[in-house]
């Protein structure tokens, strides 16, 4: 009776963008494992396999408790074989072996270190591998040639590797904030990535701009890039004009007016004194709590005891006109494997294309328009899923 009555609870959509995914997990000893073999999988250029490893981790976060016996899984969507089988090992091991032997194996280690460095894709880590080098310190020691970003993602290797923490990222929001209203006042930016989604740490920050007047934005990321570089705050910048009309990704092709996305991957400086400045402009009652004083204090600290006052930290600037915002706005907010899942959605089971740029309706062979997320959802016939739910 308990069983049925797990099997009827455990019952989710097969589409990541028909389900609430919070970031309350209750079967993270599977997803780890799950997210090990995806990661894996991604780094051998298996994308294939990747992502069925990332479709069953998603399946398993958005159930509302943990998974305690293999008959639950009846009717689950996304769970093949192989990942039935890593589960299974879990549940009577207490770990999967495949997942284990991976996390221990030379080439997953070697893969993971190289391509922790900014700029190092899957590609290059297996070219220097062949090569011989195994470790970041072997690739300093190995005279290989390197490119600007490479470069960069040599020296700031270490910071870049620490998760940037909810402070960092408002931090750095100030001062982006500063450049845009420097350079063109009533722009307006948005924090997107994973701390749109509610994380509390994250790999990078991710801003997207716009401006309420059509065609005001244009132009603008390299206005942005060279105040913040004037000020000393960019450690590293390549800024890329908007390639989307170049882009073949089928028909979701705007009219040439909205050829005007822009981006910019970068490495801020952060300084100790930013990072306080904005601790403490935020909630200035606060300052007096306990809590927020050992903050300051840890900050104080680390300016103070011979390490450098500053650290660098990824963040990523896109541009956008009004007119696509509600477009790029989600599609910058991620998760990946949700995004990934809302363009699958789009195009199996409405004939649309969506992008970050627009939603075309391949049946009645027009753009749909949209000034907000939730008209989007509304065009796709989907509820409308809020960015702290969309962390599949
Ligand atoms: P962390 O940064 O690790 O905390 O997670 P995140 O979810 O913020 O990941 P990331 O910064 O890599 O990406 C944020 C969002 O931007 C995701 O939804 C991605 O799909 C999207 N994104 C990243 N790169 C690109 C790109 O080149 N083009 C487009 N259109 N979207 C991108
Ligand atoms: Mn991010
Ligand atoms: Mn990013």
């Amino acid at each position: 009776q308990t069983e049925e009555a797990d099997v009827m609870l455990l019952s989710v959509p097969s589409y990541a963008c028909q389900r609430k995914t919070t970031l309350q997990n209750h079967n993270s000893v599977f997803t780890d494992a799950l997210t090990l073999l995806a990661e894996n999988a991604e780094m051998e250029d298996e994308d294939g396999r990747g992502v069925a490893f990332r479709r069953a981790a998603a399946v398993l976060k958005a159930l509302p408790k943990a998974v305690t016996s293999m008959k639950q899984l009846n009717g689950l969507p996304c769970l093949g074989d192989h990942c039935q089988r890593v589960i299974r090992d879990i549940l009577e091991n207490g770990i999967s072996s495949e997942a284990e032997a991976t996390r221990q194996s030379e080439r997953y280690n070697a893969l993971k270190a190289l391509t922790g460095i900014f700029g190092v894709g899957a590609k290059t880590a297996d070219r220097w591998i062949r090569d011989g080098i195994r470790s970041v310190a072997m690739l300093r020691d190995s005279g290989h040639a390197l490119n600007r970003a490479q470069l960069a993602g040599l020296q700031y290797y270490d910071d870049i590797n620490q998760p940037v923490t909810r402070a960092e990222a408002d931090a750095i929001g100030d001062i982006v904030e500063r450049a845009v209203a420097s350079v063109l006042p009533g722009a307006q930016i948005s924090l997107t990535g994973g701390f749109r989604r509610g994380k509390l740490t994250g790999h990078d920050v991710d801003f997207l701009i716009t401006h309420p007047e059509e065609g005001r934005e244009e132009g603008l990321m390299p206005k942005v890039v060279s105040w913040l570089d004037s000020q000393g705050f960019l450690l590293y910048q390549k800024t890329m004009r908007n390639s989307y009309l170049e882009s073949k990704d089928g028909p979701a092709r705007p009219p040439s007016s909205m050829d005007r996305f822009e981006r910019c991957f970068s490495i801020f400086k952060l300084t100790t004194e930013q990072k306080q400045e904005a601790l403490t402009a935020e909630a200035p009652t606060e300052s007096q709590h306990p809590e927020s004083q050992m903050k300051c204090g840890e900050l104080k600290e680390t300016g103070h005891a011979g390490h450098k006052p500053w650290r660098a930290v990824r963040v990523d600037l896109v541009v956008s006109p009004i007119s696509q915002f509600a477009f790029a706005l989600l599609g910058w907010t991620g998760s990946k494997l949700f995004e990934r899942e809302l363009r699958r959605w789009a195009g199996y089971e409405k004939a649309m294309s969506l992008s970050s740029h627009a939603l075309y309706d391949n049946v009645q062979k027009r753009y749909l328009r949209a000034a907000s997320e939730q008209e989007i959802f509304a065009h796709l016939g989907l509820e409308y899923i809020p960015p702290a739910e969309r962390n599949a």
